[in-house]
């Protein structure tokens, strides 16, 4: 039965002001990396960097030595290094263009003083940030804690906290407060399926902003089925599943209030404007243009598809190809990069089949 009819009728509770669409230092494309690839190019060769900003090589302890110690005019800096032997192919470019300060944190910097003899001088950088919650051997903590952008409130560093887009919502993971509701839902500007408008944070309003757009262009129309949804929306969504289908069934599609990353407010359900909406909300909704065209490019713009077949005994969720779910771009860059299909793999954590 399709799903239909429970967008939340809940107003934004904010001045027009608050409608302006903040957001925090999440990478962005665009960006550049600059700050320490001039010094990398000119002592790259000499010091072996590895090829990856995130994973600086350890530098060759007798050369390092030299370096350090020993200013001999006949000792020049190797010329540049390619390109290619300071960045990895396996990581996104994404890392590249973040942030210059969380980006030099993995390699050493080096002081330059004098000409091209002068002593080259490691200096330490305290660790980066990691993500409270996640595995310490995640791919999410080496994002991280390898250089790529964070955001300048660290508290969001944290898949416990409902206000961080990296918020892990699943059965084992219910928000907390399980009544939580954002400060910051606003109206994204993009066609509705069922002519009432959605509600978003700010940021994932923006970011589905920008998809809807790009899908435009390339002649696929989006259209926003389902957005944030309140703890009592939810139940009574819930509700209706369990009298339909009973409550195990129920479990497979719908979730309990406080465990729908719908209530986050960074979760949409979509259609395709040019596909039947016969198939909105059911399994053939992978077959049309718009399913596909996210599964492609979602992540472009910070999304992922939270709920993809083969996962169903991870996420507890039966496969949902409309369900889309904002996490920032570097994480839903890398998460693809890297061959994840499930966000809690990629944070390195056991799925969420059942409640517990
Ligand atoms: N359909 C997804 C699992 C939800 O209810 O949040
Ligand atoms: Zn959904």
């Amino acid at each position: 039965m399709p799903v239909v009819g429970f967008h939340q009728a809940r107003r934004p509770r904010q001045s027009p002001g608050a409608r302006l669409r903040r957001e925090f230092s999440w990478p962005r494309p665009g960006g550049v990396l600059i700050s320490f690839v001039g010094a990398a190019l000119v002592v790259g060769g000499a010091l072996g960097l590895a090829d990856s900003p995130g994973q600086a090589a350890a530098p060759d302890p007798a050369i390092s030595t030299v370096l350090r110690t020993t200013p001999d005019a006949s000792l020049k800096p190797s010329p540049p290094a390619p390109l290619s032997t300071l960045v990895t192919t396996d990581t996104p470019a994404p890392f590249l263009r973040s942030s210059p300060s969380a980006s030099t944190s993995a390699v050493p910097k080096l002081s330059v003083s004098g000409g091209s003899a002068a002593p080259l001088t490691p200096v330490a950088t305290p660790p980066a940030p990691a993500i409270k919650g996640a595995a310490e051997s995640s791919p999410a903590h080496k994002l991280f804690t390898s250089g790529a952008s964070v955001p300048s409130d660290q508290s969001l560093l944290n898949i416990f906290n409902p206000n961080s887009p990296l918020v892990l919502v699943n059965k084992h993971h219910p928000l907390a407060p399980v009544t939580y509701s954002p400060s910051d839902l606003v109206v994204p500007a993009v066609p509705v399926g069922s002519g009432e408008p959605g509600l978003l944070r700010a940021e994932a309003a923006q970011a589905a902003e920008r998809m809807f757009a790009a899908a435009a262009t390339q002649g696929v129309h989006l259209t926003l089925l389902s957005s944030y949804r309140s703890y009592d929306t939810q139940m009574g969504l819930y509700n209706s599943y369990v009298v339909n289908k009973g409550t195990a069934a129920a479990d497979t599609t719908s979730a309990r209030p406080g465990f729908s990353e719908h209530q986050s407010g960074l979760a949409i359900d979509i259609g395709d404007a040019g596909a039947s909406t016969a198939c909105e909300f059911h399994s053939c909704f992978a077959e049309t243009a718009g399913a596909q065209w996210v599964a492609a490019h979602a992540q472009e713009h910070g999304f992922v598809v939270r709920y993809v077949p083969g996962s169903e005994s991870t996420t507890g969720y039966l496969a949902e190809p409309w369900h889309l779910r904002y996490v920032g771009v570097a994480v839903a860059e890398d998460m693809l990069v890297r061959g994840f299909h499930s966000y809690e793999e990629y944070l390195g954590l056991p799925g969420a089949p059942g409640y517990k």
